[in-house]
């Protein structure tokens, strides 16, 4: 019985803990209470500048930089092949989705786009005027290493100002 009532105890202070901490804590929708309806943000305006935007990461899905309001992903057609195929890309001045948009799991050259890679979408996403939520504090994998090797071998410039 008194080992039921520690553990209660313990619960509880937990639950103060978790209660304390989040107070502290602002979610996406802002400081409004949860029982009160937050103002909802204006709608992000999708760009369509045809302007690429650098990847982040070297297997970074990229972004797609036109609108695709109407381009249909369904069981029967999918629009953006109708450009972005192998032997459609041409026409269209499209880049060819690569290599591995037509390979399946093991590694084999299928004729038409992957099942794997059929809805676009799940990967890559339009790019919009959204400003963001939380800062960013990405760095990229070439900057750390960057970083390393000055930290490693910083350069030496009073052996340099002797020289001359
Ligand atoms: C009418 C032809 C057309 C259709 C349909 C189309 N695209 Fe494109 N797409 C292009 C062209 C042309 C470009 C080259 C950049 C530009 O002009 O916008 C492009 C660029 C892209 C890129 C950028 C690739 C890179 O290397 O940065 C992605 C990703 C992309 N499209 C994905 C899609 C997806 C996903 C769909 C379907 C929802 C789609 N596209 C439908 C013509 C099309
Ligand atoms: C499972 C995730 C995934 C899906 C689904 C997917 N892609 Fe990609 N796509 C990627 C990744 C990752 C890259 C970059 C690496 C690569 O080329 O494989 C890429 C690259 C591309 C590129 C640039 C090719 C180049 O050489 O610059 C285009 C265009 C593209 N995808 C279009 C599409 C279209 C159109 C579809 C739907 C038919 C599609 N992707 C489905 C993940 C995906």
């Amino acid at each position: 019985m008194s080992s039921l009532v520690r553990r209660l105890a313990i619960i509880g202070v937990l639950c103060f803990g978790a209660a304390l901490a989040a107070d502290n804590l602002e979610g996406l929708r802002g400081p409004t209470p949860l029982d009160q309806e937050p103002k909802a943000p204006r709608m992000a305006i999708v760009e369509n500048f045809d302007v690429k935007r650098g990847r982040a990461y070297t297997s970074q899905p990229p972004t797609i930089p036109h609108a695709i309001d109407r381009y249909e992903i369904t069981r029967n057609v999918n629009y953006c092949m109708y450009c972005h195929s192998r032997v459609r890309n041409e026409e269209f001045g499209a880049p060819m989705v690569s290599a591995t948009h037509y390979m399946d799991r093991d590694q084999d050259f299928l004729a038409e786009i992957s099942p794997r890679r059929y809805f676009c979408t799940q990967c890559h996403v339009v790019q919009t005027d959204a400003p963001l939520k939380v800062d960013n504090r990405f760095v990229d994998v070439y900057e750390l290493i960057e970083r390393e090797q000055q930290a490693a071998d910083p350069p030496a410039p009073e052996a340099k100002e002797k020289k001359e």
